[in-house]
């Protein structure tokens, strides 16, 4: 595949920008950055606003971008240097909603250590494999009301549907409850576009609306566990530390935006990958189970549904060759690490067998790797067996509807067309 270019000088290219975000020749910018500026600075340009249009925070510093694969892993694997706190987006969150804001993934040592092994204890192999079965039933359930159509939106009835479901069961929420949580994790990852959200006061009362929902479910637990994992984090002691409620209420908003949107883009983005490259989705129909593995990870390379997340110096430093100054704010552009020349031969291919394929879609590595990875690869493995199963020639006939945003690669809509069955 030909490197993608684009016309804008390295001096012209705003990463702070909605505008940059919206062109089409995204890809060309970040391999131009990658080339010629490996790090580089931006000015910051979305900011939150009020429904006067006022900004809700004084304007910040800017930010360094981070573009090649290597540096943006030294950058994740050195958290003493690079701090997650105050916040791992570009901006930073205004003090009156940092309380409920204040997740694990802003948090740094000795704080996170503990209440990542606190939540490790949800995610264990023997847990993922008792949702297993869920996975399974779910996919199939989707997939039932679905095939009689012959058609339909794949990410909204196909693709969106089974994540969040999945974190639903496993947190014991009740079914009537899911469309509600659906819609509020849009409007927070929907941040920028227009469709989703259109005041900082709806994507605030969203979220305190999920975090309140999380602190009810902690406290009823708490009381009577059951067999979710909601139950077994309220109970669950590492050095004689549990999980406050309010600890849970923020875990709760981070897992059901961090699981929910990011599987769902990985498994749009895989569908319309392989009906663009149908010689590779006959590849991985032909041998399926051999070549799950591969074509998974392929999928989260190709899709990279994250992304950027920041961290702030904590001390001088050198990324790449760029001296950064404590306190600066330095962003990991894990959609430009994915496709760096330097670490994945030809890689705007898509390549179901691709080996090696270390990418940085689940995050650089350090103590912050995606908790759900596992999770993630059973639900797309599992989505795509039961679509070549039951709807073989399932394709997608429309260009997709994308987000508008600089931090998730998302795919708001997107027809499919199938020869329908019976269900
Ligand atoms: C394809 C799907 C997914 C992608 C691409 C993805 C991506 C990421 C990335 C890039 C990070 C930050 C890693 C870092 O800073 O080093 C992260 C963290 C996290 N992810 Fe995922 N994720 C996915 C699915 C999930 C699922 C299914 C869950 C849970 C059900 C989940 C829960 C989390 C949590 C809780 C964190 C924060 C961990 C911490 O701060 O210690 N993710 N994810």
């Amino acid at each position: 595949m030909d490197k993608p270019t684009t016309d804008l000088a390295v001096d012209e290219i705003e990463l702070g920008s909605l505008e940059t975000w919206l062109r089409d020749d995204r890809e060309g910018i970040f391999a131009k950055l990658r080339d010629e500026r490996p790090v580089s600075f931006h000015a910051e340009q979305m900011y939150a606003t009020d429904e006067q249009g006022e900004p809700l925070m004084p304007p910040g510093p800017g930010f360094w971008a981070v573009t090649r694969y290597d540096d943006v892993m030294r950058v994740s694997r050195d958290p003493e240097t690079f701090h997650s706190a105050p916040s791992t987006n570009i901006g930073d969150i205004p003090p009156d909603i940092a309380e409920w804001l204040g997740s694990m993934i802003n948090m740094d040592a000795p704080k996170h250590t503990k209440l990542r092994l606190v939540v490790n204890r949800g995610f264990t192999p023997r847990r993922v494999a008792r949702i297993e079965e869920s996975v399974c039933e779910q996919a199939a359930e989707i997939v039932d009301r679905v095939s009689p159509l012959g058609e339909c939106d794949f990410v909204t009835e196909i693709a969106a549907a089974l994540p969040l479901q999945i974190i639903c069961d496993m947190m014991g929420i009740p079914r009537a409850d899911t469309p509600r949580i659906f819609e509020l994790t849009n409007t927070i990852l929907g941040v920028g576009d227009p469709e989703y959200v259109s005041t900082f006061e709806e994507l605030t009362a969203a979220g305190m609306e999920l975090y309140q929902y999380g602190l009810d479910l902690g406290e009823r637990r708490l009381s009577e566990p059951t067999d979710d994992i909601t139950s077994t984090l309220m109970h669950a002691e590492v050095d004689g530390d549990s999980l406050t409620t309010s600890e849970l209420g923020s875990f709760f908003l981070l897992l059901v935006v961090a699981g929910n949107e990011t599987t769902r883009n990985a498994i749009s983005h895989g569908m319309l990958a392989l009906t663009h490259n149908p010689d590779q989705r006959k590849r991985w129909i032909e041998d399926f189970e051999r070549v799950s593995p591969t074509a998974v990870e392929e999928i989260v390379r190709w899709a990279t549904p994250v992304i950027h997340f920041r961290r702030t110096a904590t001390a001088d430093a050198v990324v790449g060759e760029q001296p950064v100054k404590e306190g600066d704010k330095v962003v990991m552009f894990y959609n430009s690490a994915d496709r760096d020349e330097r670490a994945f031969a030809d890689p705007y291919r898509f390549d179901v067998t691709r080996t090696p394929n270390e990418h940085l879609g689940f995050g650089g590595g350090g103590p912050h790797f995606c908790l759900g990875a596992n999770l993630a690869r059973r639900e797309i493995k599992v989505m795509f067996e039961e679509l070549f199963r039951r709807l073989p020639d399932i394709e997608i006939t429309g260009e997709p509807a994308m987000l508008q945003s600089a931090f998730i690669h998302g795919v708001k809509r997107m027809p499919c067309a199938f020869t329908p069955t019976k269900g």
